[in-house]
């Protein structure tokens, strides 16, 4: 049985984790990473695409933007499209900010290397089973090389996902949990095609949602709104690009041009937060804590939101011997983990299609978007949320 001794334990190797590891790093906090999937399998796991303008500077102000800089596309603004018009969101005139198309993978790319880079202990393939003395002194057992080893820290940072094994750790009766489930789920694809436009375009159709958006020049991604039963076997690369001609088309004769599809997924619809988001000296961390629907592009960055928070804290700790940092640490976050559950919630019920609606139902959502679009409050409010909510202190 290996030991390892080490200042903060953290399970897992998504954008929470590796972000974590990185910022403690640059403080002088000594981490040991756990990630129970292999190096290959993290690096190439797709999902989110958009960066907040918060998350984009402290990643570049972390040294570990140089890529990002150079392949993230810059969007200033993003198109809603209903009753075959589109209508432009412009995020600079509205708000002066911007976001960055930048695929979650590339980012965890980029910390795997800057890790690897100084040497600092990161465990692929390598699962965290149980924690132990969450109360006084922190103990995480994983296998690594069919090995049973532990660690000991002075706290564990438990970035380990929705499926995670860190919640759970936490005593029956200390969590309260707030879910709900929408009732569809996104068929998503990736298609070696150039984007159609520019920018993002949301699209609500009588049909339901959908999405353009994009990787690179060449590599689009697209999402439809379909069934929560649906099984992804019936949807052959013909019919997806039928129905998102379909739910796209415009008046003045838009033109999505199709190409091969190399990567096809259903994601379900969810909104889930877990409060208090720490136990003891175990803190919670991104979806490990909260989900959101991903129509609002908040996932990710609520995730690096959750590690400004903790490195704050964990600074003032180690630093300074201060421990109000630390024990705010869930009151502080919850106030951005619930305006970003605010503002997915809104943008999914708005843009999407319930079973069982009425002809009502749909007048309703196009007045929204009408507002949303002819406001120029409505419209700022949506951008404010879009680019991100400042920052509090
Ligand atoms: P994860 O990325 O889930 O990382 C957790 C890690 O922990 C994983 O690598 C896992 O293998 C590891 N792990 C789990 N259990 C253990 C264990 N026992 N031991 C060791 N390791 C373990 N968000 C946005 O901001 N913008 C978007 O545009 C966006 N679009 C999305 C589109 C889709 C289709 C999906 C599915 C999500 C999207 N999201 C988006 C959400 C975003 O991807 C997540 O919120 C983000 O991955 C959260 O990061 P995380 O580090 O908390 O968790
Ligand atoms: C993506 O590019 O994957 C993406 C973009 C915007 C969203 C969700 C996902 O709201």
């Amino acid at each position: 049985m290996g030991n390892l001794r080490t200042q903060v334990g953290i399970i897992g190797a998504g954008p929470a984790g590796l972000t974590l590891a990185h910022l403690l790093h640059l403080q002088g906090i000594e981490s040991v990473v756990l990630e129970s999937h292999s190096r290959e399998y993290v690096e190439n796991r797709v999902r989110a695409g958009v960066l907040e303008q918060g998350t984009v500077d402290l990643l570049r102000e972390a040294g570990v933007g140089a890529r990002m800089e150079r392949e993230g596309l810059q969007h200033e603004g993003v198109e809603l499209r209903f009753g075959g018009v589109g209508h432009r969101i412009d995020f600079r005139e509205l708000v002066g900010k911007a976001i960055t198309v930048y695929a979650q993978q590339e980012v965890v790319k980029d910390l795997i290397v800057a890790r690897l880079g100084y040497r600092a202990p990161i465990f692929f393939e390598a699962e965290a089973t149980r924690i132990d003395g969450l109360e006084e002194r922190p103990r995480i057992s994983y296998t690594h090389g069919g090995k049973e080893q532990t660690i000991e820290c002075d706290f564990v940072a438990g970035c380990d996902g929705f499926h995670g094994i860190s919640r759970p750790a936490i005593p029956a009766g200390v969590l309260q949990i707030w879910e709900r489930q929408f009732p569809f789920c996104w068929l998503g694809i990736l298609a070696r095609v150039a984007p159609a436009s520019e920018e993002l375009i949301y699209t609500y159709h009588e049909r339901g949602f959908s999405l353009l958006s994009m990787r690179s020049p060449e590599v689009s991604r697209l999402y439809l709104q379909c069934r929560v039963d649906e099984d992804i076997e019936n949807w052959p690369d013909e019919k997806i690009w039928e129905e998102l001609r379909t739910r796209m088309s415009t008046a003045d004769g838009f033109v999505l041009k199709d190409g091969p599809i190399f990567q096809k997924g259903i994601t379900p619809m969810r909104s889930f937060v877990a409060e208090p988001m720490q136990h003891g000296k175990l803190f919670l961390l991104g979806d490990a804590a909260h989900i959101v629907p991903p129509t609002g592009a908040k996932g990710l960055n609520l995730a690096v939101a959750d590690v400004r928070v903790l490195t704050r804290g964990l600074v003032e700790w180690y630093k300074k011997g201060k421990n109000e940092g630390l024990e705010g640490y869930s009151a502080r976050c919850l106030r951005r983990v619930w305006a970003a559950q605010r503002f997915s919630g809104w943008m999914t019920s708005t843009l999407h299609r319930f079973p069982g609606e009425d002809g009502f139902a749909h007048r309703i959502h196009l007045a929204e978007l009408a507002y949303v679009t002819g406001s120029r409050a409505a419209a700022k409010v949506l951008a404010e949320n879009y680019v991100g909510l400042p920052f509090e202190g």
